[in-house]
């Protein structure tokens, strides 16, 4: 392993961290080399990760992380958007989502380290875009956890209702501020969740496999069931309101393909990193998008598009529509609860592994980095994470913040898309198990369309963004930019770069 502050191998030549006397400028942009984050992948403060997730799992790592509330909820907001045309909307949302995954499979084969975006950025763009990047993914992981939860519990009442006819009460369903003093059901997930992660990755993960067969069998299920109510009239007109429809249907949708690059925070706990991941993000990204596609076709041929509006649950609506039964809708209740338990149980498990590179880094605090030497799960930082998105989904209104995570996410992920132009730049000769097709022309394609995509987003959206990077920045002025390993343990490079290093 590499020890901090040593020069980078032969092939990295003359890309030594700078010493702690370069000016500001030099020091923000210092950059982190690649065999370094490599040669410290799996090493945390005070034991390592463990490899056991192969490629299979690191699939429904990312399925498990993607396929929610976007189908299961944000669908029927973005029927009465597009008309039947809705599942052009879910292929071009897929297609945005599909050129920014190609950049992450091609980075995630190249660093499979546990940092996903964090760490590319960090090689490539330098230290303090690295921050920024790794904020951003607290919106896309953390925050959107505390979200999602809070999704979790509409379900269960509803789910509660349809079976033993109870509901949880508002005062103990919603935070103060939403009509209620405290959120049980999404405190309660988060800690069900946490349990799973504090058990081991590889027992996390065999949870998470089971809870996303039953959220693919859930929605095929409804596939079924509501392909016999089809009448070819809901089809038609197909294009009610334009393709301006159909592209603002798309930008909602994105949301739903958020989370395929969850497999990527797993590098160092995949048994074959390099070879694994990019197949497995591409995987995810390829069932995600059919799956979209069909449930979509089925449900808008179901039931006439107009009648989306306002539906909060529509598939279960539809379900019970067709049969006349409400057996169906309380079935699909129960695969929701299941589906979105499976996106907070990933999406923290996400949140913990990037917080851990981060540590190791020393731009936040190294509790996140000290991992159980039992269990091999970063402990101390898996319950203050936990902590973090429970008592945030329980008790904040999340509101515009909630909406930000969509921008937050776009954000990363064009950075992505640069980390590889540049990479390809600075690194031609490294050796890479995945390439993006026409690189810089897909990757520059990935990147346009994020930068499309936070354009159409609305300018509280961006208020809360621009606030959110703010305290961000003063963080890391801060904190980071002082605590950071790589300028603490920069010294000049001894001749050989096998020597030992004086600490
Ligand atoms: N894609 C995730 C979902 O739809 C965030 O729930």
């Amino acid at each position: 392993m590499l020890e901090h502050g040593a020069a980078p191998p032969a092939a990295d030549p003359g890309r030594r961290p700078p010493r702690p006397s370069a000016g500001p400028l030099r020091r923000v942009l210092r950059r982190k080399p690649v065999e370094l984050l490599v040669a410290e992948s799996g090493q945390g403060e005070g034991g390592s990760l463990r490899r056991s997730l192969g490629m299979w799992q690191l699939t429904m790592i990312s399925i498990g992380a993607t396929l929610g509330t976007g189908i299961f909820v944000v669908l029927g907001e973005a029927v009465p958007k597009a008309g039947p045309a809705v599942m052009i909307s879910f292929v071009l949302a897929g297609v945005t989502a599909l050129f920014s995954a190609l950049s992450y499979a091609e980075l995630a084969g190249t660093i499979p380290v546990s940092g996903s975006s964090y760490s590319y950025t960090y090689a490539t763009l330098g230290e303090l875009v690295a921050w920024v990047c790794g904020w951003c993914l607290i919106l896309e992981y953390g925050v959107s956890v505390a979200a999602v939860a809070v999704g979790w519990g509409q379900y269960l009442n509803e789910l509660l209702d349809g079976t033993v006819g109870v509901t949880i009460p508002a005062a103990l369903a919603s935070p103060p501020g939403d009509g209620g003093v405290f959120n049980l059901p999404a405190l309660l997930v988060v800690a069900l969740c946490m349990a799973f992660l504090l058990g081991g990755a590889r027992e996390s993960a065999r949870a998470n496999a089971i809870m996303v067969g039953v959220k693919i069998v859930a929605l095929l299920l409804f596939c079924a069931v509501a392909f016999t109510g089809i009448r070819a009239g809901n089809y038609a007109p197909f294009l009610p309101l334009g393709l301006g429809g159909v592209s603002a249907a798309g930008a909602t949708l994105f949301f739903s393909y958020i989370g395929f690059d969850a497999a990527s925070t797993a590098g160092e706990e995949a048994k074959d990193a390099k070879r694994d991941l990019p197949r497995a993000i591409m995987l995810s990204l390829l069932i995600v998008t059919a799956l979209y596609v069909l449930v979509a076709a089925v449900a808008v041929g179901a039931m006439p598009w107009r009648s989306f509006k306002g539906s909060e649950a529509a598939l279960a609506r539809i379900m019970e529509d067709v049969t006349g039964q409400s057996f169906w809708a309380v079935l699909l209740a129960a695969g929701a609860v299941i589906a979105i338990a499976s996106v907070v149980l990933t999406v923290l498990y996400g949140q913990t592994r990037i917080l851990f590179a981060m540590a190791r880094d020393g731009l936040v605090p190294k509790v996140f980095g000290t991992v159980h030497a039992r269990t091999g799960v970063p402990r101390a930082n898996t319950v203050l994470v936990s902590l973090f998105c429970g008592v945030l989904a329980a008790a904040i209104p999340l509101g515009q913040l909630a909406d930000a995570t969509s921008i937050g996410t776009l954000f990363a992920f064009a950075l992505v898309n640069v980390a590889v132009i540049v990479l390809r730049r600075t690194r031609p000769e490294m050796h890479r198990t995945f390439r993006v097709p026409l690189a810089p022309l897909f990757p520059a394609v990935g990147f346009a369309l994020c930068v499309y995509m936070m354009g159409s987003l609305s300018p509280i959206t961006w208020a809360v963004f621009a606030g959110w990077m703010a305290i961000g920045l003063v963080i890391y002025f801060g904190y980071g930019m002082h605590r950071s390993r790589l300028a603490r343990d920069a010294r000049p490079a001894p001749a050989d770069p096998q020597a030992p290093v004086e600490k």
